[in-house]
């Protein structure tokens, strides 16, 4: 492997861990739990830091990144910290005009929807990423054997805000773009490939022990459409991590369809470590459609976090005897937290996920 000797994973600090173990097929004495947004708006600590700094602007300042990253695992005891950062920062730094609207998401000052858009396009120059580094080393050098997940948006989900302007439900004009001009989405892809790639590339060599690519708005895409258009270009960005030896996870939401290519990216074999699946299908479905050479993430219900105790709680049991059908599983939700949660809850869900064992002797 590429990674520096000094690096947690090489340096064996956190090879041992329950994610790190869980995701490369084993299962240890206690299922690892971490969750999707576990920093961010459910935390009182967090709002309370953000007040007054813009959401890239704190993305982009390493002490504040490094203390946000840090916050959830504190408190709740979780198996891994996700770096706080956003899919469209490495964007920012290559000279996008983009901005995250409160309560919105990530807005473009111009979509970029021709030919000529995409080649005006700039580089990502690597100095650029110089506060993504000092905010994972400082954040890795306070987790110690706590895994540090480093994670970016995957080349579809990055287009289609590049292709929309802003949120939108159904990617209509990005998915036009994809049929109208192969050539230019494929261009546009390559591009978000490399930008999203070298983004995950910087927080892995920094110190992060995984590496997660959130392929969000896959959902929207036909299963023909995923293989021809979006698969090669969502392995090109994980190509960018694949010398460095740290499990791989991809994640989509709505993505039964394609669950299984998800594994493979379009290929024969089964290339990720970890496939994260939402809470549409329950994981003994997702494992039947992916096999057992992938680790399984999920999926309890975002929308449970808030129903009474007793409901959540037999949800999360379910959710662990049906990942007893995968090789290994790192339980999680289907999609983020979503702000207005109760963190008490979160840190019972822990509590509870950590009282169950390795998840095959749950009942
Ligand atoms: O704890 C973590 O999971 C780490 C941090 C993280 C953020 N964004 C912080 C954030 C991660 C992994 C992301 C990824 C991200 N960003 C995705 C993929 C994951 C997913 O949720 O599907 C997407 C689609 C985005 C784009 C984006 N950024 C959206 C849709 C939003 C929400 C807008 C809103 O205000 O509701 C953001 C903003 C954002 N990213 C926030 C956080 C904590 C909220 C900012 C705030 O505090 O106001």
């Amino acid at each position: 492997t590429a990674l520096p000797g000094t690096h947690p994973l090489a340096a064996g600090l956190t090879s041992g861990s329950p994610l790190v173990r869980a995701l490369r097929g084993d299962r240890p004495e206690t299922l690892p739990v971490w969750f999707m947004r576990q920093a961010g708006r459910s935390l009182p600590e967090y709002r309370e830091l953000r007040v007054g700094t813009a959401m890239l602007d704190a993305c982009l300042d390493p002490a504040l990144a490094s203390e946000i990253t840090l916050q959830p695992v504190r408190r709740h005891g979780v198996d891994a910290g996700i770096f706080f950062s956003d899919i469209v920062v490495p964007i920012k730094l290559a000279g996008v005009d983009v901005e995250i609207v409160p309560g919105r998401g990530p807005v473009l000052g111009s979509p970029i929807r021709s030919a000529a858009d995409v080649d005006a396009l700039g580089q990502l120059d690597p100095s650029a990423l110089a506060p993504i580094t000092e905010a994972v080393r400082r954040t890795v050098a306070e987790l110690g054997s706590t895994p540090l997940i480093g994670f970016a948006g995957a080349p579809f989900t990055l287009a289609a805000y590049l292709v929309e302007g802003g949120p939108s439900k159904d990617h209509i004009r990005a998915r036009t773009l994809m049929h109208a001009d192969p050539e230019t989405w494929s261009r546009l892809l390559a591009w978000a490939a490399d930008v999203s790639g070298a983004f995950l590339r910087a927080q892995v060599l920094a110190g992060a022990s995984a590496a997660q690519l959130f392929d969000s708005w896959v959902g929207s895409l036909s299963r023909a459409d995923y293989l021809e258009h979006v698969a090669p270009h969502s392995d090109r960005a994980l190509s960018h991590v694949a010398d460095l030896g740290v499990p791989r996870i991809h994640f989509g939401v709505g993505s039964g369809e394609v669950l299984h290519d998800m594994t493979t990216l379009g290929g024969e074999r089964v290339v990720v470590d970890g496939v994260g699946v939402d809470w549409r299908i329950p994981l003994d479905e997702a494992v039947r459609r992916v096999g057992t050479g992938v680790t399984v993430q999920g999926n309890i219900d975002p929308a449970m976090l808030s129903a009474p105790w007793q409901v959540l709680e037999d949800h999360v049991r379910d959710v662990v005897r049906c990942g007893g059908a995968a090789r290994a599983h790192v339980v999680n939700l289907g999609h983020g937290v979503p702000p207005e949660t109760d963190p008490a809850v979160i840190t019972r869900v822990v509590e509870l996920v950590h009282s169950l064992g390795s998840g095959r002797d749950a009942g």
